[in-house]
């Protein structure tokens, strides 16, 4: 009998849960919380209220078996007045609670210093929160840990950790004007370099003339630069200009995108060698990737120190 009450009640947990499950998880991780305290909560009423019929079961046959019963039942009645409410009579077969006078039947034979103990049972309430939690930490970690209806925190912890990061990549993919001097890079397309050789035209033309030779500017076509030549350089000089030389800060003018196009523009000027180009200034700039080939430089330290 109390069998079939709990496997049906664990049968109306299971459908309720699986229904849950089946919606999305990230989102409803916590809501199923609800639902599971619900179950739980149903379960033990459940399983009181069978227990309760196997009892009343129980006095009803006892109360058929005769003579043979009678002086049980007699000793029974006396402890049980017949008036007696369901509820009181349960409550006082659950805590099993001894008349006062009666006390030294429970007493248990240990004395501490005079503080004595009986052996009462332990309160219905309590036995019950207790029971509950039990079943509560069962049903908890199968469906959390060992099913894949609920996610563990470290589940749910990796599965939220994914959903943001691929917000964080759709996000970035749509934020062209996060180009800085520290992730530019060259482009190379012609639509790129065609939008930036218009914005030289505009804003540059004037101090570097249209083929790059340099007026005010310096030569932008040959090795030879004085705030470097990488296209971090390049994007930076243009970024923040060198307002004491007469280089203006563009940032605020032109678009970060639009300064890597036209830092990509201008470094397609380089070795064009356009007529009355302008004397080189500055540093030879090696690109990285080849500057760890010449050792001319350093022999000519050397000699310089000897
Ligand atoms: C008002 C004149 C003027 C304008 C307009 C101007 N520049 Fe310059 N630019 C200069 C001067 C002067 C320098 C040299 C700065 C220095 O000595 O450090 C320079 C330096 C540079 C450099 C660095 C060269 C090196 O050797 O390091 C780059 C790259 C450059 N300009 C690109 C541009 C671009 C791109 C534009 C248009 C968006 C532009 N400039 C507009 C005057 C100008």
């Amino acid at each position: 009998m109390t069998k079939i009450l709990i496997t049906s009640a664990i049968l109306i947990m299971h459908v309720g849960i699986s229904s849950a499950a089946s919606s999305n998880k990230v989102e409803n991780v916590y809501d199923n919380l609800g639902l599971l305290l619900l179950g739980g909560l149903a379960l033990f009423v459940i399983i009181a209220a069978g227990i309760t019929i196997i009892k009343i079961l129980d006095a009803m046959v006892r109360d058929r078996q005769g003579e043979n019963q009678v002086d049980l039942d007699v000793a029974k009645a006396e402890s049980t007045p017949a008036s007696e409410p369901l509820w009181r009579s349960l409550y006082r077969q659950a805590t099993k609670a001894v008349p006062v006078s009666r006390e030294k039947e429970i007493l248990l034979d240990h004395d501490y210093d005079g503080i004595k103990e009986l052996d009462n049972n332990l309160p219905p309430w309590w036995l019950a929160m207790f029971y509950v939690t039990i079943v509560w930490g069962v049903l908890y970690f199968g469906y959390y840990h060992l099913t894949d209806y609920g996610m563990s925190s470290h589940e749910a912890y990796t599965a939220e950790m994914a959903a943001a990061a691929q917000e964080v990549a759709a996000f970035r993919s749509t934020q062209t004007v996060m180009v800085d001097e520290t992730n530019v890079t060259t482009m190379d397309s012609e639509a790129d370099l065609a939008k930036g050789k218009q914005i030289y035209d505009i804003n540059c033309v004037v101090c570097h003339l249209d083929n790059g030779a340099g007026l005010v500017g310096p030569n932008l076509t040959d090795e030879y630069w004085i705030n470097g030549g990488s296209i971090q350089d390049i994007f930076s000089t243009i970024k923040y200009g060198v307002p004491e030389k007469g280089m203006i800060a563009w940032s605020a003018q032109i678009k970060p995108d639009d300064m890597q196009r036209v830092a990509s523009y201008v470094m397609t000027l380089q070795g064009t060698n356009p007529p009355n180009g302008k004397a080189p200034e500055g540093e030879k700039y090696v690109p990285e990737s080849e500057s760890t080939a010449p050792t001319t430089d350093e022999d000519k330290e050397d000699t310089e120190t000897i």
